[in-house]
């Protein structure tokens, strides 16, 4: 991950699940001062309770006042921010509004604003599962409010997760949603449709599992290592009138192929993702 720049004051970590611990992981392996972070969970896991206890992090203090606060990481589920939002204002210290950096789904930059008022600087972000072992991608949007450091700052908190892009355009996070935030599920499908069309073949369940795993999972990391376009990947391995080809014949067709086919699917998540950040306002 990306080296985290000196931070002014604290950063807070909202929401210590999958996501938060992910991340948490990728800080403090970075070498970011534990004492610098602090973790707010209604319910810590062993995991984050060990962080607390080896590394010094702060978790759940019981001051009341959370001082000196320059980063917030919302990492609660969307329903539930709101209320932890409501929970920790009035703890924060008055002054400088912190950079808000929320990875959850839905939740606008307008909500964070209608919290933190107009000038907050607002970082809306969607990471996907592979973070939870750092091969993830995260999107993200920000608020004319945030500054180059700041920004900055987001990208390097971000790499925990994995690679890091941005979006000019807020209305894009639904796109990014749709392509690599929903994407995993996608392949895993993949998967699980290549195991099943490997038995209708007469293979066995175990074998074919098997198969389709390591064929997604190995042509995945041949795609990342050798750094070459999907498509000239294909066609390097399809030659002419071979098995390839006949399948390709198929799953390129102009009317129902498996590119139509994804451009309904994203196109569905992406509809669902504006759905949904709009009851969330
Ligand atoms: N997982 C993904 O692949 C993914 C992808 C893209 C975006 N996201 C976003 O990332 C965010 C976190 O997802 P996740 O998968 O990490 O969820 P998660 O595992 O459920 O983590 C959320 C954590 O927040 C805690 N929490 C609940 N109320 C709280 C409060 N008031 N104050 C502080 N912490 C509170 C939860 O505790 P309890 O469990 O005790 O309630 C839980 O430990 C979500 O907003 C999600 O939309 C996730």
């Amino acid at each position: 991950m990306n080296a985290i720049p000196d931070m002014d004051g604290r950063l807070l970590l909202l929401g210590a699940g999958r996501m938060g611990t992910a991340m948490l992981r990728g800080w403090l392996a970075s070498g970011q001062p534990a004492d610098r972070i602090v973790v707010l969970d209604p319910a810590p896991s062993e995991e984050i309770r060990r962080m607390a206890r080896d590394a010094d992090l702060i978790l759940n203090p019981s001051t009341g006042k959370l001082d000196d606060i320059s980063v917030l990481v919302a990492a609660v589920k969307p329903q539930v921010m709101d209320e932890a939002l409501s929970g920790i204002i009035p703890a924060l210290s008055a002054g400088t509004t912190p950079l808000i950096l929320s990875i959850a789904a839905g939740c606008t930059i307008a909500s964070f604003k209608q919290h933190f008022g107009e000038d907050a600087p607002v970082i809306r972000a969607m990471p996907n599962t592979p973070a939870a072992i750092g091969e993830g991608i995260t999107g993200f949007a920000a608020s004319p409010e945030v500054s180059n450091a700041q920004k900055n700052m987001a990208r390097a908190l971000l790499s925990a997760l994995g690679e890091v892009v941005e979006v000019t355009d807020e209305s894009l996070i639904d796109a990014v949603t749709a392509v690599s935030g929903s994407g995993p599920a996608y392949v895993f499908l993949l998967a699980e449709c290549l195991t099943e069309a490997g038995m209708r073949q007469g293979l066995p369940l175990e074998l074919a599992s098997r198969l389709a795993l390591a064929t997604v999972s190995g042509a995945g990391a041949l795609l990342k290592a050798s750094g070459k376009e999907p498509a000239a990947l294909r066609k390097a391995v399809t030659s002419p009138g071979g098995t390839t080809a006949a399948a390709l014949e198929v799953l390129m067709d102009d009317q129902e192929g498996l590119c139509r086919l994804m451009e309904r699917a994203v196109a569905a998540a992406a509809r669902r993702s504006r759905e949904l950040a709009g009851k969330k306002n």
